[in-house]
């Protein structure tokens, strides 16, 4: 780490290490910022925010939304973290392997797991945003992933080695940034568990109280591995804690992916320059477009189920055709059972409105599963990229 680029600001301070490298332990939140300079952004952010809440509202389901957006999230969270470049998956492809779309589920998988695990936590036993929800999220997002991706490496633990960020090998040596030593970093944790409980939270504008704490949770880096991931989780998280959405809509991955390098350098400015006003400004304006991207998503699922309508009522004649349909935009996932209930019909007639669905290719039957359960794969990918 270039001590040298940081300037006498008041953003931390920089403590020996046991190694040759000095590390940067931030200052606790808040900082001193100006928010008469942000008053239009944050309107921005919000207005952004409030459209896509009236948005999900035009779905006869809003929950419909959150597991497409959460595995996109999932999907584009996960490739940030940098091992699994593009090539990389040119490189499984060719050797015939079809570790790349495994890894993915996994991933998608962990991370619908940690968020609704969290969310519990929160919901259900009424616990506040602290340690013990934030290493829960962590356990379960790195469970079961390859070695190379953070698995067992302390999972759900916070740091006890010294961490580095950005650096060409291993080591803190040529690290980009060096945050706090462990000791330090389990200091600066309870600060902003603090800071984040605090009583009078609700003087801070919430979208700005999310940028900074992703920016204290991403400087700490209190993992020794995942801290993107389980930081960006935290924004959703937050976003439903302090009651901006009922269901997690927001997630900023998918526009962080195409923002990364200016993501990170922001990040690492307000640690030299004390550039605060700068990282929020990027931040509020990550949150409009992510808020934006995610009403197109809300648009797609109203234009697929009117295609599925008429696709359906041109193909067959059965009543019950249609009904399913919009029962799979309630829930894209079913069983003959499901069905039987929903119409008050026989297993036969359940049965065969499902293969109706089939042979104009919404549903589709997943294997090994007891009993049978048929899901409707365009609809849960809806907010994937092309
Ligand atoms: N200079 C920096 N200051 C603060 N945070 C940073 C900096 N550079 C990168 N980050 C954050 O660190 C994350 C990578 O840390 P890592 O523990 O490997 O998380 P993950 O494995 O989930 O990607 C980035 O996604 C970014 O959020
Ligand atoms: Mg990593």
């Amino acid at each position: 780490m270039d001590v040298s680029l940081f300037g006498p600001f008041k953003t931390g301070e920089l403590v020996d290490t046991p190694y040759s490298v000095k590390a940067f332990v931030p200052y606790p939140l808040p900082p001193e910022i100006d928010l008469a300079k942000l008053i239009v952004p944050l309107q921005n952010a919000r207005d952004a925010i409030a459209e896509l809440r009236g948005a999900s509202r035009r779905l006869s389901n809003p929950n419909i939304l959150v597991r497409p957006l959460q595995r996109r999230e999932a999907l584009t969270s996960s490739a940030m973290e940098g091992t699994f470049t593009t090539d990389d998956d040119l490189l499984i492809a060719d050797a015939g392997m079809d570790e790349a779309s495994d890894q993915a589920s996994i991933e998608v998988r962990n991370y619908l797991r940690a968020l609704s695990s969290a969310l519990a936590l929160l919901q259900q036993d009424g616990l506040p945003i602290c340690h013990k929800v934030i290493r829960n999220a962590h356990a379960i997002l790195l469970s079961g992933v390859g070695s190379h991706r953070g698995a067992n490496r302390n999972r759900g633990e916070y740091k006890t080695d010294q961490n580095a960020i950005g650096g060409q090998r291993r080591g803190t040596e040529n690290a980009r940034f060096v945050p706090p030593p462990p000791a330090q970093a389990q200091i600066c944790m309870d600060q902003l568990e603090a800071y984040i409980n605090r009583p009078n939270r609700d003087e801070t504008p919430i979208l700005i109280d999310l940028a900074l704490v992703h920016y204290q949770m991403e400087t700490i880096h209190p993992f020794s591995d995942g801290n993107g991931r389980v930081g960006r989780m935290l924004i959703s998280l937050m976003a439903v804690e302090r009651g901006l959405f009922d269901t997690p809509l927001l997630y900023v991955s998918p526009e962080l992916e195409g923002r990364k390098d200016q993501y990170i350098d922001l990040m690492l400015a307000v640690s030299t320059h004390g550039a605060w006003h700068e990282w929020i400004l990027f931040f509020l304006n990550v949150v409009e477009e992510s808020a934006k991207g995610s009403i197109k998503v809300v648009d797609k699922l109203i234009n697929l189920q009117e295609t599925y309508r008429s696709r359906v009522t041109q193909a067959t004649k059965a009543a019950n055709a249609v009904g399913l349909v919009d029962m799979l935009f309630d829930t894209p996932l079913v069983t003959v059972r499901n069905v039987q209930d929903a119409f008050s019909v026989t297993y036969r007639a359940a049965r065969s409105t499902i293969d109706k669905l089939i042979e104009q290719n919404i549903l589709v039957e997943v294997g090994s599963y007891h009993p049978t359960v048929f899901i409707a794969p365009e609809i849960l990918r809806v907010a994937d990229r092309e």
